[in-house]
């Protein structure tokens, strides 16, 4: 896929848990590359993480944890615009101007609101059912054409570019129409013990790697990854679990399908499972060092944050203002 250049690109991530590999892999790891040569804005969406039951002390934390998690994968302040989407009003008031154009029966036909709901013991709310037009808002307001997110997000973009078209034939052009940029071959990273679900942060941690995980915890998480009765290791033929651990050993090893298939021809899982340990540890490894020393400083996290939601608010609020000309609010 040709690295696009001169774009606008939004993404993010919600401060709901510890980022994994499949947040890493899937959208973080694309952003950093993206960053340069485009107009990058890139936020941390608590008003998303809210949607779904959460622990108001520990959210600050959380948003503090993903925003070093940001700047230790390799995103970078003077490059990217990051900021953390509620100190950024203009985000709920257009996904409110949005909802009145937005036809319910589409918004019925989400699958992530009826897997989110599926998973909740408690009544879900109707922020959740509304929280693809509060994505669709996220995106709008920065006319982003690009819009880097895994697999599980596609039918959000989907939604976000059927808003867009609506609201510029009925009221005016004023939105750019996005497009979701899907990374090749690790679009879907799954859970380490049921390779049928995405890999999830509101899963059990053992379904996952947190970008935070100490080199032994990797380990006996990888060792206890399920895996299909016999070892065949092929990107083609192997189940999907196998399949799932080839995928991350080749994102993070920078070696060939061929390559993975013919080294490990010959071996069995315990082999595969200790190397496929080593080059995530050896990945990781360098972010987890610069996570610790970015992470204690949060007075310089919160002045890096502050300064970028200055500079998102000012493009936000252009897009806001245009909006309610268009639909007559004065
Ligand atoms: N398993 C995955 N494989 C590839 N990409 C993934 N993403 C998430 N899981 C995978 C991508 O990460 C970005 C941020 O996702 P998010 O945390 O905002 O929401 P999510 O997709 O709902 O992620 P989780 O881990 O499943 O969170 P919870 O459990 O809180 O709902 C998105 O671009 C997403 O595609």
């Amino acid at each position: 896929m040709e690295k696009p250049t001169d774009q606008k690109i939004l993404s993010g991530v919600q401060p709901s848990g510890v980022l994994h590999l499949g947040n890493y892999l899937g959208a973080i790891k694309q952003w950093v590359d993206l960053q340069e040569g485009n107009t990058a804005y890139y936020c941390i969406v608590d008003e998303h993480a809210i949607t779904v039951p959460y622990d108001p002390k520990t959210l600050p934390d959380r948003v503090l944890d993903t925003a070093a998690m940001y700047l230790a994968a390799g995103l970078d302040p003077n490059q990217s615009v990051i900021f953390v989407q509620s100190h950024v009003p203009a985000h709920t008031e257009l996904a409110w101007l949005l909802s009145t154009t937005t036809p319910f029966g589409e918004m019925n036909r989400m699958t992530q609101f009826k897997e989110k709901k599926a998973k909740q013991k408690e009544q879900s709310t109707l922020g959740l059912f509304s929280y693809p037009v509060l994505m669709a808002a996220d995106i709008l307001l920065y006319q982003a054409n690009i819009v880097p997110v895994g697999e599980d997000q596609t039918q959000h973009v989907e939604l976000t570019r059927d808003i867009a078209k609506r609201f510029n034939s009925t009221f005016g052009e004023v939105f750019t129409i996005p497009k979701a940029y899907i990374p090749e071959g690790v679009a879907r990273i799954m859970s380490l013990t049921d390779p049928k679900k995405k890999m999830s942060k509101s899963d059990s941690d053992k379904s996952y790697i947190a970008l935070t995980d100490e080199p032994d915890v990797i380990r006996k998480k990888i060792a206890s990854a399920v895996t299909d009765t016999k070892p065949i290791f092929s990107f083609e033929k192997s189940g999907s679990a196998v399949k799932n651990l080839l995928t991350i050993y080749r994102a993070f090893s920078d070696s060939s399908t061929e390559d993975i298939e013919a080294n490990f021809a010959n071996k069995g899982y315990k082999e595969f499972k200790e190397e496929l340990a080593d080059v995530i540890i050896s990945a990781l490894t360098p972010i987890q060092e610069r996570y610790k020393e970015i992470r204690v400083d949060e007075a310089e996290m919160r002045v890096a944050l502050g300064r970028g939601a200055h500079q998102a608010q000012s493009v936000a609020n252009q897009t806001l203002h245009r909006v309610k000309e268009k639909m007559g609010l004065m």
